[in-house]
């Protein structure tokens, strides 16, 4: 049997998507030991989150470093100290840098709230709404040092409706998330994908199931 993939979790906030990680785990559905989970933000709700499921936090404040590189040097030796497999950002609202990036080829996931390479960078389920979009959604991509940019796993998208408010929307795309980003990473620890051109193959395929549709 092939090893446990073990993972560590960046956040900066309430940690939802750390929490669906958690709960899949627990119910079987996702093989992954999440060794540890970091903040760059003291007060984050994913800490207590980590802290009930019995995992390993820690917080390395990036306040307290002088500029992105230092900070991010702590993050690695921090990183290094567990050797994951794969390092999953879920609401880490830090850019990273290029040396960090490099450091860990094809193992850095992140969990985009819009359907890139549309709507990269803040406020997108306002901003989605305002261009008046049909669609939004969720993507979920490896990190290259370009921001919100590299190879996309998997999207999952809605219909935006005319009474959605940016709060409306932002609730709904979550629900997709959370069903979304576990099935990416046990994708990812399973060793079942593979980068070609940019493209994210599954098991060597282009997938049918890289952009899904939701009705909620
Ligand atoms: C999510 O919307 C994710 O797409 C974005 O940050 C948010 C994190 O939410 N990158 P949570 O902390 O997992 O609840």
């Amino acid at each position: 049997m092939r090893k446990l993939a073990k993972a560590v979790v960046l956040i900066s906030g309430g940690g939802s998507n750390l929490q669906a990680f958690i709960d899949q785990i627990d119910a079987n559905e996702l093989s992954l030991d999440i060794a540890l989970v970091i903040s760059n933000v003291p007060s984050a709700y994913g800490l207590k989150r980590a802290q009930k499921a019995g995992i390993e936090s820690s917080v390395i404040d990036h306040k307290e470093f002088k500029d992105r590189l230092s900070f991010d040097n702590a993050l690695k030796a921090q990183i290094d100290t567990v050797n994951p497999d794969v390092i999953i950002l879920a609401g880490f609202m830090r850019i990273l840098t290029q040396e960090f990036v490099d450091s860990y080829p094809l193992k850095i996931v992140n969990i985009h709230p819009s359907l890139l390479p549309k709507f990269t960078g803040t406020n997108t389920h306002s901003r989605a709404i305002e261009a008046r979009e049909e669609w939004h959604g969720a993507s979920i991509h490896f990190v290259i040092p370009e921001l919100d940019a590299g190879p996309v796993i998997l999207q999952g998208r809605l219909r935006i409706q005319d009474d959605d408010t940016p709060e409306s929307l932002q609730q709904r795309v979550h629900k997709i998330e959370h069903k979304l980003y576990p099935t990416a990473i046990g994708w990812l620890a399973d060793e079942r994908l593979s980068v070609v051109n940019d493209r994210v193959l599954l098991d060597g395929e282009i997938s049918v199931k890289q952009l899904q549709t939701f009705d909620l």
